[in-house]
């Protein structure tokens, strides 16, 4: 008998192909955990008899202050914060590099949507909204893609800008494919997506293999994005075995523009996730 994450996990595998017709960060598929680490918390304090969300959805959590860290019951503590005494943009201000949104930490305002969003000149494998992304993120995109393509590795942009009502899609059609508690280890709530922010995109491999499975982490694209995206101001937001403090399974394929500095240190220090890199609190689950 497999423990509860791993059966997630084998189901969401066997899903996969009927989850192919969700969009992206909505297609990913759960990786498997360990008895010991368990498996996020299904978030149920918002649940209803109908587990969907509609426009007029807002989220009720107010952001969470930058400190004093804190840590959620039952998650290790994050090692000592590196930036939060001092940091050099706000934590909160869905404009700034450094914004961090999680399950405790929405987008406000809510409906946010970034100023100055361009379509790359990148590798597209989607079109329309999904295409952008807010100028800083595309500048760096394009040098990484580029830089990428020059070692023979090909990277395409499979999903960039969610807007809050492509997000309201993208999460309801996860919940009616596999449950709400599944749904919020893969696909955040409306207002709580990284994507809405355009700091964030989701990357396939040039022969299209494995896209938004735990497989793609094998890909070139994924492995050469670990390697490198550092370069370019990148985190993989989502790593292996830290959805105890993303809230989020492994998502190999989903990177954030944090600045060179900051993932550049992050990467030198081994620090994860930007939870323990800013000193903040776990948020496995939504408040
Ligand atoms: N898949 C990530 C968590 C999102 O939906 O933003
Ligand atoms: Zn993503």
């Amino acid at each position: 008998m497999l423990p509860p994450s791993r059966r997630v996990f084998s189901r969401l595998l066997l899903a996969g192909s009927g989850l192919a017709a969700l969009s992206a960060c909505s297609t990913e598929a759960a990786r498997p955990t360990s008895s010991a680490a368990g498996s996020p918390s299904a978030a149920t304090s918002s649940s209803s008899a109908t587990p969907s969300v509609t426009a007029s959805a807002a989220p009720s959590a107010a952001p969470v202050p930058v400190s004093p860290a804190a840590t959620a019951p039952g998650t290790t503590p994050p090692p000592a914060p590196s930036a939060a005494a001092a940091p050099r943009h706000s934590l909160t201000d869905p404009a700034s590099p450094w914004v961090v949104v999680n399950k405790h930490r929405p987008l406000s305002p809510a409906a946010y949507v970034p100023a100055d969003l361009v379509q790359p000149s990148v590798r597209l494998a989607v079109s329309g909204e999904a295409a952008l992304l807010n100028s800083t993120t595309a500048a760096a995109a394009e040098k990484m893609f580029a830089a990428a393509a020059a070692a023979g590795v090909v990277i395409t942009l499979a999903s960039g800008y969610r807007s809050f009502n492509s997000q309201i899609a993208t999460y309801n059609r996860w919940v009616q494919a596999e449950g709400q508690a599944a749904a919020d280890t893969a696909s955040a709530r409306p207002g709580y997506s990284e994507h809405q922010t355009g700091w964030s995109f989701d990357i396939g491999d040039g022969s299209g293999r494995d896209s938004f499975t735990p497989a793609f982490a094998n890909q070139p694209a994924a492995v050469w994005a670990k390697a490198n995206a550092h370069l370019f101001g990148f985190v993989v937001r989502y790593p292996w075995m830290f959805h105890t403090i993303t809230g989020y399974y492994y998502e190999p394929w989903h990177l954030r523009y944090v600045g060179v500095d900051a993932a550049g240190e992050m990467k030198t220090k081994g620090i994860a996730t930007l939870e323990e890199y800013f000193g903040l609190e776990a948020a496995p689950t939504y408040l």
